[in-house]
């Protein structure tokens, strides 16, 4: 079986920290968004993932090509020279994804987390005989997302409505989907939305199924949304294999830390808390609702809440970060400085406090 993430975009409503990587690769609960995705495809039998990316393909694929082997799974890139939008990647990636066979295949948008139920979406595509299957979620916003209306019992999809500037419904497009080949002649080679121009057509044909995602559900596409998605997977991550959590002092709630953190004494950290790889807490720090990414160090008795701290940054001592503070890549805070919301740049060296949300170049 095969897949196509759709990889595109710039990923600006993730900026400072897509300035330094593409947005899939941004980490999220220590790893790269995308190895969320490629873990569970493989898990459930695909054996090659296509990547539909319009931009920095070089760096991820010399950043996938290890995990290539390490799962055993063959990746590729299908590189468009212009946008293609989300339905033209796929005529564009149209030979690596049907090589003669009749097997539906996966799409997935890059950045959404679930727990992916995609042997019960498998099923439920057999089940109902139409040529296109997607995952539906509710949420209390369905404006931002394409909104889809449906027989509760039988799924038919009757309406798909991207973005809708009325109230439509509360179940929305979850970015999953499972489609037969034949849905590939639909769509030509060009800037097309399969939102807007693709499944409205297989909706109206009555061909269109839509089955409700088992679990949590979350575009992680913005920070604040990161931050909620971080919080829903340690606890969905509770109760599947809750060994992977961190427990007993400094922790309370959902914490997971990579093996080769170190945290000093006297820390408390969580809830929500995701410590990544070689970081550095030293004693005293306290830690909630929050991501500190891949080398970071954060000094004595800092204090962070919801906020991101971006990959081998550090924060000063008797600092205070909070309120969606996002620091890019490699950025020092330095000691006893307060940070209200701050959205700070790559290579940034922050001597004074930020004290209104605000970006700092
Ligand atoms: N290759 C490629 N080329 N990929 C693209 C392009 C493009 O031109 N444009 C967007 N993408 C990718 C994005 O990287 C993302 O993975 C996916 O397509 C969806 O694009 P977003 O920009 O994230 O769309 P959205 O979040 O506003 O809305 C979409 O996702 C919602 C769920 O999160 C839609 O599919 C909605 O219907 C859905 O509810
Ligand atoms: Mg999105």
């Amino acid at each position: 079986m095969k897949a196509l993430i759709l990889v595109g975009g710039f990923g600006t409503r993730l900026r400072p920290l897509t300035l330094s990587f593409p947005k899939p690769l941004v980490d999220f609960a220590n790893k790269p968004m995308i190895l969320h995705q490629i873990e569970a495809l493989k898990a459930i039998g695909v054996t090659e993932v296509v990547l539909a990316i319009n931009y920095q393909p070089e760096v991820m694929l010399s950043f996938l090509k290890d995990f290539e082997t390490k799962l055993g799974i063959k990746i590729t890139c299908s590189q468009e020279t212009e946008p293609l939008g989300t339905a033209g990647p796929l005529a564009l990636a149209r030979d690596k994804l049907i090589d003669g066979s009749d097997e539906p295949f996966f799409v997935l948008n890059s950045d959404v987390i679930s727990e992916y139920p995609l042997n019960e979406m498998i099923k439920f595509h057999k089940s109902h005989g139409g040529e296109a299957s997607l995952m539906v979620t509710k949420v209390d916003e369905p404006s931002k997302y394409g909104v889809i209306v449906m027989d509760d019992s039988t799924g038919k999809v009757e309406k798909f409505v991207e973005k809708p500037k009325v109230f439509v419904g509360n179940k929305i497009n979850a970015g999953i989907y499972l489609l037969n080949p034949s849905v590939l002649d639909r769509i030509e080679l060009k800037p097309t939305s399969i939102e807007k121009e693709v499944f409205p057509k297989i909706a109206a044909e009555q061909k269109l199924f839509a089955m409700v995602l088992p679990g949590f559900w979350m575009d992680i596409g913005q920070p604040r949304d990161y931050i909620t998605g971080l919080s829903l997977y340690l606890n969905s991550l509770r109760k599947k294999s809750s060994s992977k959590l961190s427990t007993g002092p400094p922790f309370v709630g959902n914490v997971l830390v990579d093996e080769s953190a170190s945290i000093g004494e006297g820390c408390l950290i969580g809830p929500d808390v995701a410590i990544g790889p070689g970081c550095v807490i030293e004693p005293g720090v306290r830690l909630s609702r929050c991501t500190v990414m891949r080398g970071a160090r954060i000094k004595r008795h800092a204090c962070i809440s919801s906020s991101i701290i971006g990959w081998h940054s550090t924060v000063g001592k008797w600092t205070r970060v909070e309120n969606m503070t996002i620091l890019g890549e490699d950025v020092h805070v330095g000691d006893e400085v307060y940070s209200n919301g701050g959205v700070v740049l790559p290579h940034k060296s922050i001597k004074s406090s930020i004290l209104n949300p605000e970006i700092v170049m």
